[in-house]
């Protein structure tokens, strides 16, 4: 991909799945990548071009923290940030408790408006300035039993289309990557042998199987890269053509 030597990026969600795939991705393309979770990257051994830095996202201290580490590896500057971490939450509405609701809330949007509010004063000093949400088929779509997810992810996408018309006047694109049933760490349990669920989704993807993050990564390859420089502001599903299946 054109345009992304010694890009800087922040990649949350970068121990698994698809922040991992994005993040390796971006390291193959020689992008400086600040590889943030909760969790330890193990794979960050086998680059030279990334840090891991294990960082609860929902803590207070977090966005100070990221920023000291802009500071020490990547000089001061962040050319793209991609907002991936983030959890699932499969329960009725009826049983979906405050505290699962505030929690899911809390990492799947609200984490992402602070440290994207966080870094834009860094993002607009780049002049390939990128912003990539993780969202969901389900910021579009809203399945029975995940009200709590449905609403978070709901809520990226919204935030993607803000935050594209009030900063491409500063050279950022933002955008919202809707990925539909991957296998990762959220997932796996779930498509495990054959389950009704693993049928559902491979039976409901046009191309006849579940996704896997290294289908997701090269969309943010592209997206970051010069040649992305005129998409901003929309969702785009990476569903091997689920949604358009009735
Ligand atoms: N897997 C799918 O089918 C699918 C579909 C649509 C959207 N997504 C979205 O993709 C994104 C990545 O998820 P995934 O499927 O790769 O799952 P995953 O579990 O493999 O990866 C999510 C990562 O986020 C990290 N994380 C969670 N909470 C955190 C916190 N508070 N602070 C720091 N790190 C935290 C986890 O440790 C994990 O490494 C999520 O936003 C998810 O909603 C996934």
């Amino acid at each position: 991909m054109k345009g992304l030597i010694n890009r800087n990026a922040v990649v949350t969600g970068a121990a698994s799945g698809i922040g991992a795939a994005i993040a390796k991705r971006f390291c193959d393309e020689g992008v400086n990548v600040l590889a943030i979770d909760r969790n330890a990257v193990s794979w960050a051994d086998s680059y030279e071009n990334v840090r891991s830095v294990q960082l609860d996202l929902t803590n207070g201290s977090t966005p100070g923290l990221v920023l000291e580490n802009i500071n020490s590896f990547l000089k001061g500057s962040c050319d793209i940030l991609v907002n991936a971490a983030g959890v699932s939450a499969m329960a009725p509405f009826e049983e979906t408790n405050a505290e699962v609701w505030d929690t899911t809330l809390a990492i799947n949007f609200e984490a992402v408006t602070v440290l994207t509010r966080t870094l834009l004063p860094l993002l607009k000093k780049s002049d390939q300035a990128r912003v990539i949400m993780i969202g969901s088929i389900c910021s579009e779509f809203a399945p029975a039993g995940m009200s709590a997810y449905v609403v978070s992810k709901h809520a990226v996408l919204g935030l993607t289309r803000a935050l594209a018309s009030e900063f491409g006047g500063d050279g950022i694109t933002v955008n919202c990557i809707q990925p539909g049933a991957i296998v990762t760490g959220i997932t796996a349990a779930g498509f495990e042998g054959n389950s009704p669920f693993r049928e559902h989704w491979e039976n409901k993807a046009a191309i006849g199987r579940l996704g896997q993050p290294d289908d997701v990564a090269p969309l943010a390859a592209f997206l970051v890269s010069e040649e992305g420089r005129f998409i901003s502001g929309h969702g785009i599903y990476v569903d091997g053509g689920a949604m358009q299946q009735g």
